[in-house]
C-alpha cells in the first residue's frame, strides 16, 4: 500500500457582502466531493475556506445598513456557514479574511517581497470623491460614455457600445456613491512587480499545473508582457494597513489568496497533527489544489503564483477551474426566478439531489454547466430513485421476511462482482481526474446491470414458489451486496445516503477500499426509504421563492427616484418635481392574507377613498399574523406602474421602514387621516 497522501484545498473564498447562490454552489459541492473522495481513500485530504471580507464594496455596504463593516461580516459568516453545512460541504475549517492569522501572514509575504526588490511605489492620479473624501474604484463612477454618448455608464465600460476607457474619459463624470462630481488626485501607490516573475510563471503554467484551455489563456496574457499589479488602496478602505506606510491598505486582492494559508493556520492551532510550515515551505511534499471559477483564474495562476515564489514560499499543484452556472440554458436570471440562492433552494430540495446533478454534469474542463431544472427532476429520479435505491428496496423486504433479516454466504453472480471490482480502478481515476461525469456514468452503468439481473432472477416469483426460498435468500444477499458496493462509490457525492444506507447495512462507516469485501451471514436493520423521489411542484415553488427574494428585497426601499438617477437610493437626490409625480395617499387596509405558495407576501386590500387597490407586499415576516393589520391605516405609492406577478397585479406599493424580517415597520399617519387622502 502506498502511503496516503497530504494534501490541502481550497474553493474560492466567498465575498461577506451577499448571499450564496446555486452558481458559487458549483464550486463548492465539487471541491467536497473531491475532498470526501480523497477521505474515503484514506488519503489526509484538509479542505479550507473563508469569507472574503475586506474591500470597499463590503465597507460601503456595511455604512448604507447603518453597522460596522466587523457586524457585516460576522452576520454573512454565519449565513454563508449555515449554508455550507445544509448543502453538506465539510469544510475542515471556514474562517476570514479579516483575521490576525491573515493579518499576521499578509505582513510576512509583503514584508519578504519588498526586502527581495518585488514592490515598487509611484505616484497615481485617480478620481476622488471630494464629498465622500475618498478615492473611486471604477465602478462607483458613472457618466456618459465618451463613444457613443449614453448616458448612466460605469468608468471603465460602456455596457451599451461595448466600448473601455479610462474613468477619465467619460463625459460628466458623477460619484456612484454621492452623486458628486470627483476631481483628479494624485496619490502614492505600492506595486507587485509582476514582470520579476514571468520566465518562472511562463514554465510554472505549462508544467501541469491546469487545464490546457486555461494554459493556453494565460499564454496570450504572457506573451503580451505582465504588468507590475497595485496592491494598494487609500484611506478609508475595509482591510490592512500596510505596514509602516499609515493609511495606506492592502487591495483585497492581495490578502485575499492569503486567507487560504490563514484559515490552514487558524485549522492548525486547533490540530496537533498538522504542521503549517510542512504544507507551506518551498520543497513542501504535500499537495496544495485550488479550485475556482474561470473569472479569478489571473489572480490564481499569475499574481499567486508569483507571491509565493517571491516570498520563498510553495507554489500551487494545480489551479483547478470550471465554468459558469447556467439555469435552463441562460444565466441566472432574478426576473425569471432562476438566481437561486443556495437557502431557497434548500428550503423546496434536499441538498443531494443538486450535488447528484452537479456530478453527472462535471466533466474536467470549463464549460459551462446547465441546470436544467426538468432534467434535473428526471435524471435525479430515474438514477437514484429508480436504478439505486431501487435495488436495495427490492431485495430488503425478502431478506427480513424470508431470513429475519441475515444475509446468507455465497456469491450468486460471479461475474456481476468480478464487474464492480473491475471496474473500481476506473471510477476512481475519474474522481481523481475531477471527471464526475464519467464517475457517474460508471456507477450507474453497473447499477443498470444490477437491476437488470435482479430483474431477469425476479426473486419476487421465486418467492411464491414452493421449495426455491434458498435461491431467493442468495439472489437478494446478492443484490444487496451490489447495493453496498453502489453506495461506496457513491459516497462522496451523497454522504447522507450513504449514512443512511450504512445503518441500514448495520455497518461502521465505508471506505473506499471495502468495496472489495460482501457482507455474508450478516444482519441487516429494518429498511427504511432512503431518498424520495423530487416533486416537480418543488422545483416550482422554488423558482416563486426566488421570484419573491426578489421582491423582497426591492420593496421595503424608498418609493422615490426613477431609478435612473442612481442606483442606490439612498443617496439619490431627486428633484422637486419627480417627488410631487409621486401620488402618495392614505390607505385603509381592508383585508389582509398570506398568499398561497409564498413565503414572503401578503396580499393587501387597500382602500383609497375613490377606489380599492389590490397590492402584494413582502411584509409577512414582519404579520405572520395579517388579520391584525385589517382595519388599520398606513400610506401607499398609488400611481406605481402595476405589477404582475405569479400571484396576480400589484397595483401599487404600501410604505414601511426598516431593516427587513421581523423588523418591517409599516407607516401609519396620525389619527384623523381618511382613506384617500394625498400627503404633501
Ligand atoms: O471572486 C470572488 O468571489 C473572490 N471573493 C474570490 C477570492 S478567492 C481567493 F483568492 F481568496
Ligand atoms: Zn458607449
Amino acid at each position: 500500500m502506498s502511503e496516503p497522501r497530504q494534501i490541502l484545498v481550497t474553493s474560492a473564498l466567498p465575498y461577506a457582502n451577499g448571499s450564496i447562490h446555486l452558481g458559487h454552489m458549483l464550486e463548492y459541492i465539487q471541491t467536497d466531493m473531491w475532498v470526501r473522495f480523497q477521505k474515503l481513500r484514506g488519503n489526509q485530504c484538509i479542505y479550507v475556506c473563508a469569507d472574503d471580507a475586506h474591500g470597499s464594496a463590503i465597507m460601503l455596504r456595511a455604512e448604507k445598513e447603518g453597522i460596522t463593516p466587523e457586524q457585516l461580516i460576522a452576520n454573512v459568516q454565519a449565513e454563508h456557514s449555515a449554508d455550507f453545512a445544509d448543502f453538506l460541504v465539510d469544510f475542515d475549517n471556514f474562517h476570514s479574511t479579516h483575521s490576525e492569522e491573515n493579518r499576521e501572514l499578509s505582513g510576512m509575504i509583503y514584508t519578504r517581497l519588498r526586502e527581495a526588490g518585488h514592490i515598487s511605489t509611484r505616484s497615481v492620479t485617480q478620481y476622488f470623491d471630494p464629498e465622500k473624501g475618498m478615492f473611486l474604484a471604477d465602478r462607483f463612477i458613472k457618466g456618459t460614455c465618451p463613444k457613443c454618448a449614453a448616458e448612466d455608464q460605469y468608468g471603465d465600460n460602456c455596457e451599451k457600445c461595448g466600448a473601455t476607457y479610462a474613468p477619465t474619459e467619460l463625459k460628466d463624470p458623477k460619484s456612484a456613491i454621492s452623486g458628486a462630481t470627483p476631481v483628479l488626485r494624485d496619490s502614492q501607490h505600492f506595486f507587485f512587480k509582476l514582470p520579476d516573475f514571468q520566465a518562472m510563471l511562463q514554465q510554472w503554467t505549462r508544467s501541469g499545473t491546469l487545464q490546457d484551455a486555461v494554459a493556453n489563456k494565460l499564454a496570450e496574457w504572457l506573451d503580451a508582457g505582465l504588468q507590475e499589479w497595485d496592491i494598494s488602496r487609500d484611506a478609508p478602505y475595509f482591510g490592512f494597513e500596510i505596514p509602516g506606510e499609515p493609511g495606506k491598505y492592502f487591495y483585497v486582492w492581495l490578502d485575499a489568496p492569503i486567507g487560504y494559508m490563514a484559515s490552514f493556520k487558524n485549522l492548525c492551532a486547533r490540530r496537533p497533527d498538522l504542521n503549517f510550515d510542512a504544507f507551506w515551505n518551498q520543497g513542501s511534499s504535500a499537495e496544495l489544489y485550488h479550485f475556482i471559477g474561470k473569472d479569478i483564474v489571473n489572480f490564481h495562476a499569475l499574481f499567486w503564483p508569483a507571491m509565493l515564489e517571491g516570498a520563498g514560499l510553495r507554489k500551487p499543484t494545480a489551479v483547478n477551474v470550471h465554468g459558469y452556472l447556467t439555469v435552463n440554458g441562460a444565466k441566472m436570471s432574478k426576473s425569471r426566478g432562476t438566481f437561486i440562492k443556495a437557502r431557497t433552494y434548500l428550503d423546496h430540495l434536499q441538498p443531494e439531489y443538486l450535488r447528484y446533478y452537479y456530478a453527472a454534469k462535471l466533466g474536467r474542463g470549463v464549460d459551462d454547466l446547465d441546470l436544467n431544472l426538468e432534467d434535473f427532476v428526471q435524471k435525479v429520479n430515474s438514477d437514484l430513485v429508480g436504478k439505486v435505491v431501487n435495488i436495495a428496496s427490492r431485495c430488503a423486504g425478502f431478506i427480513h421476511k424470508g431470513n429475519d433479516g441475515v444475509m446468507v454466504a455465497g456469491d450468486a453472480a460471479p461475474e456481476l462482482t468480478e464487474a464492480f471490482l473491475a471496474a473500481a480502478p476506473s471510477i476512481a481515476e475519474a474522481y481523481e481526474g475531477r471527471d464526475f461525469a464519467r464517475a457517474m456514468r460508471e456507477i450507474m452503468a453497473l447499477a443498470d446491470r444490477a437491476n437488470a439481473w435482479i430483474a431477469e432472477k425476479a426473486p419476487w416469483s421465486l418467492a411464491k414458489q414452493e421449495g426455491r426460498q434458498d435461491e431467493v435468500q442468495a439472489i437478494c444477499a446478492q443484490g444487496i451486496n451490489l447495493f453496498r458496493q453502489l453506495v461506496i462509490f457513491l459516497k462522496p457525492v451523497l454522504p447522507v445516503l450513504a449514512a443512511d444506507a450504512e445503518a441500514f447495512l448495520n455497518v461502521a462507516p465505508l471506505t473506499w477500499d471495502d468495496h472489495r469485501s460482501r457482507l455474508e451471514n450478516h444482519s441487516l436493520n429494518p429498511f427504511k426509504a432512503l431518498l424520495s423521489r423530487i416533486e416537480p411542484a418543488k422545483v416550482q415553488d422554488m423558482i416563486a421563492a426566488s421570484k419573491e427574494d426578489l421582491l423582497a428585497a426591492e420593496e421595503p426601499k424608498a418609493p422615490v427616484g426613477n431609478g435612473e438617477l442612481h442606483k442606490d437610493p439612498l443617496s439619490a437626490e431627486v428633484d422637486f418635481d419627480t417627488f410631487a409625480a409621486v401620488d402618495l395617499r392614505v390607505a385603509l387596509i381592508v383585508k389582509a392574507e398570506a398568499v398561497p405558495g409564498a413565503d414572503k407576501l401578503l396580499q393587501l386590500t387597500l382602500d383609497i377613498g375613490d377606489e380599492r387597490r389590490n397590492v402584494f407586499s413582502g411584509i409577512k415576516s414582519a404579520y405572520p399574523d395579517p388579520a391584525q393589520l385589517e382595519g388599520r391605516l398606513t400610506m401607499m405609492v398609488a400611481n406605481l406602474k402595476p405589477r404582475k406577478m405569479r400571484f396576480g397585479v400589484s397595483e401599487g406599493m404600501v410604505m414601511a421602514a426598516g431593516p427587513g424580517g421581523e423588523e418591517i415597520y409599516l407607516l401609519s399617519p396620525d389619527s384623523g387621516a381618511k382613506p384617500g387622502q394625498r400627503i404633501k
